[in-house]
C-alpha cells in the first residue's frame, strides 16, 4: 500500500516566529498520523522550522532550488545548500513558479536531477489551465509535463519522486477538481509512468492531489484508490486546519 504524503505549501507566507509557533501548535496535533506529514515552507523560516521539528514526525521541505551545485546566481538557493541544514522534500515546477518566473518543462527536468544528486525527495507539479481543460486537453498536458520533467531518470528515482497533480484552475480559487476527475487525471499520469517505466514504479509512485484542498473536501479526495494525500496552500497557513486534513482519516 502507497502511503499518503499531505504535504503544505505556505508560499510566500509565515515569518520565521510564526513558522515556530505553527509547529508548536502542530506537532501535538498530528503526532499519532501514520501518514507522512510536510511542511514547505519560505528559505528564511527552513532553519527554524527544522529546529522546532526536530523530535517530531513532521518533515520540512523548500518551494524551489536552483539546479546547480555554485556559481554566479545572484539570489539563487543551490540544492547541497538545502541539504546542508537537513531540508528533507522540495517543491519543483509550481505552477506559480512556472508562470510568474519562468520555468519550464526542461527547468523543472533538470531541477529534479539536482534533487536526486543531492538526496532531496523531489515533490514535482503539473497541472492543466483551465483553457486546456475546456479544450479536453487536460490528460495530454499532464503527461507531457511528468514524461518531460522526469525524462531521464532511472527507475528507481521515479518510484521515489513524489508527484502534484494540480490543476491551475484550481489553485487558490476555493474550486476544487471532483473527486472523479481528480482520480482520472491522476490515474493517467499513473499510466504514462506505468508505459514508460512498468508497472512496479508506476504502482508505488506517490501522486497527491492540489488545488483548494481543506478539511471539508480532503476525506472525500484522499479516499479515492489513485489519490495519495495532498499539496495544500491555504489551508496550511492554520494549524488547526491542517492536522485536520493530515488526520483525515481518524
Ligand atoms: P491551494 O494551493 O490549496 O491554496 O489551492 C495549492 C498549491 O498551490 O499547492
Amino acid at each position: 500500500m502507497r502511503k499518503k504524503i499531505i504535504a503544505g505549501n505556505w508560499k510566500m507566507n509565515k515569518l520565521p516566529n510564526e513558522a515556530i509557533n505553527f509547529i508548536d501548535k502542530l506537532a501535538p496535533l498530528v503526532k499519532d498520523t501514520e501518514n507522512e506529514v510536510v511542511l514547505c515552507v519560505p528559505y528564511i523560516d527552513l532553519f527554524y522550522s527544522l529546529l522546532s521539528a526536530q523530535g517530531t514526525n513532521i518533515k520540512i521541505g523548500a518551494q524551489n532550488m536552483h539546479f546547480e551545485e555554485n556559481g554566479a546566481y545572484t539570489g539563487e538557493i543551490a540544492p547541497n545548500m538545502l541539504k546542508a541544514i537537513g531540508v528533507e522534500y522540495v517543491i519543483i515546477g509550481h505552477s506559480e513558479r512556472r508562470q510568474y518566473f519562468n520555468e519550464t518543462d526542461a527547468s523543472v527536468n533538470k531541477k529534479v536531477k539536482a534533487a536526486f544528486a543531492n538526496d532531496l525527495k523531489p515533490i514535482v507539479c503539473v497541472g492543466e489551465t483551465l483553457q486546456e481543460r475546456e479544450a479536453g486537453k487536460t490528460e495530454e498536458i499532464i503527461t507531457q509535463q511528468i514524461a518531460l520533467a522526469l525524462e531521464g531518470l532511472m527507475p528507481e528515482q521515479v518510484q521515489n519522486t513524489v508527484i502534484a497533480y494540480e490543476p491551475i484552475w484550481a489553485i487558490g480559487t476555493g474550486k476544487t477538481a471532483t473527486s472523479e476527475d481528480a482520480n482520472n487525471a491522476i490515474k493517467a499520469i499513473r499510466d504514462k509512468i506505468c508505459q514508460i517505466y512498468g508497472q512496479n514504479v508506476s504502482k508505488s509512485v506517490i501522486i497527491q492531489y492540489g488545488g483548494s484542498v481543506k478539511s471539508t473536501n480532503c476525506q472525500e479526495l484522499f479516499t479515492m484508490t489513485d489519490i495519495d494525500g495532498g499539496l495544500i496552500g491555504g489551508a496550511s497557513l492554520d494549524p488547526e486546519e491542517f492536522a485536520k486534513i493530515v488526520n483525515y482519516d481518524k
